[in-house]
């Protein structure tokens, strides 16, 4: 990672680094917070010049928006360390990008590149020994910006806050997960906001979930909101379903997050030599193809998890275990795109800075 270009960062440290109560050898995922974060404010019509602080908590007014109103939206990226302790970002530029894109939708306003990029830079040089070197661990970092501006009226905000604070984190999932196929909630619909990283989107997954994980299910299966014909995302995670030797994969839309693994992922499979389908995935082809042997494996992907492969899915009743393969997609396609973001490989793609 090239370092910081913007030299007027402010940046106060921490005289009361939390650093040595860290076990590193033994993180959760996302629960213990590095000592700074980035912080910009966006009043009187413009973003201000963001600054690095001590990670803390934040004051609010009651009436700040966001509590109200939901105008909130977020990134999942990781910062990763190789064996000479060389820090890398993977396609952080696409995060930025979908930052905006997410803001756009929520009538946030969008944030300046160098506020972003530069931003993430410096904080990423003060809290650099946060980043983990322990196998499958990395540096989670989670930018965010919310509506801090005042005031009942149900209209946007005239504040807003956007922070990046980060989390030194182990894996996100142990092993595979038991997934529902959903037949009556719905995460997105066309028309909404189900493309933006939108804190909403994930709120809304958390009543059926907790009812998938009461029937025995760590996981839902989201599909269409019109008749849950056809299955769209894994969780908060994209999904991708291999039947015979073709890797499916359902196409963006309004509904579905354009997950930064999950196109890479798309690359990365054509590049070795599988036939990749981006289309609809219908439930009765996905069912069919369990009770005929040609399902061979269902996995999500995303930036915590990476690649989480799925051994049962649940459907009208009815549990479909997926086989166990010696050479699966899902372990071959996970090696190649962490090899990539530690450094342990060339990036024929230019992903990683
Ligand atoms: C990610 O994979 O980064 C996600 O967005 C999942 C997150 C909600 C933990």
């Amino acid at each position: 990672m090239t370092q910081s270009l913007l030299q007027d960062i402010k940046v106060t440290k921490t005289e009361n680094s939390k650093i040595s109560q860290v076990d590193f050898n033994n993180l959760s995922f996302g629960s213990t917070f590095s000592d700074h974060m980035l912080v910009c404010d966006y009043k009187n019509g413009t973003w201000e010049a963001p600054e690095v602080i001590p990670y803390q908590p934040i004051s609010l007014d009651p009436s700040s928006k966001i509590f109200h109103y939901g105008q909130s939206i977020f990134e999942g990226m990781k910062a990763y360390k190789d064996e000479n302790g060389d820090v890398f970002l993977f396609r952080p530029l696409d995060n930025f990008k979908r930052l905006n894109i997410s803001a756009k939708r929520l009538a946030i306003p969008e944030l300046p590149e160098a506020f972003f990029m530069e931003g993430l830079k410096t904080l990423l040089e003060v809290d650099k020994n946060w980043i983990p070197t322990t196998q499958g661990s990395s540096l989670y970092i989670r930018p965010f910006v919310f509506a801090s501006g005042k005031g009942f009226h149900a209209s946007p905000a005239d504040a807003y806050k956007f922070i990046i604070a980060t989390a030194p984190s182990g894996s996100y999932f142990a092993g595979k997960v038991k997934v529902l196929i959903e037949e009556k909630y719905s995460r997105s619909a066309n028309g909404g906001v189900g493309y933006a990283k939108a804190g909403g989107n994930y709120a809304g997954q958390f009543y059926p979930t907790q009812l998938a994980v009461a029937k025995g299910y760590n996981q839902v299966i989201w599909t269409d909101d019109n008749k849950h014909e056809y299955i769209e995302e894994a969780g908060a995670m994209n999904i991708f379903v291999r039947i015979n030797d073709s890797l499916l994969t359902a196409p963006t839309n309004d509904r579905i997050l354009d997950g930064i693994t999950r196109k890479s992922i798309i690359e990365i499979a054509k590049q070795e030599g599988i036939n990749v389908e981006v289309r609809p995935i219908s439930v009765t082809e996905v069912v069919n193809a369990a009770k005929n042997g040609s399902l061979k494996e269902m996995f999500g992907a995303g930036t915590a998890a990476v690649i989480s492969p799925i051994s049962v899915f649940g459907y009208q009743g009815t549990d479909y275990t997926l086989p166990e393969l010696d050479n699966d997609y899902a372990s071959s396609l996970k090696k190649r795109i962490t090899d990539i973001q530690y450094n342990r490989s060339e990036d024929p793609f230019g992903w990683r800075i």
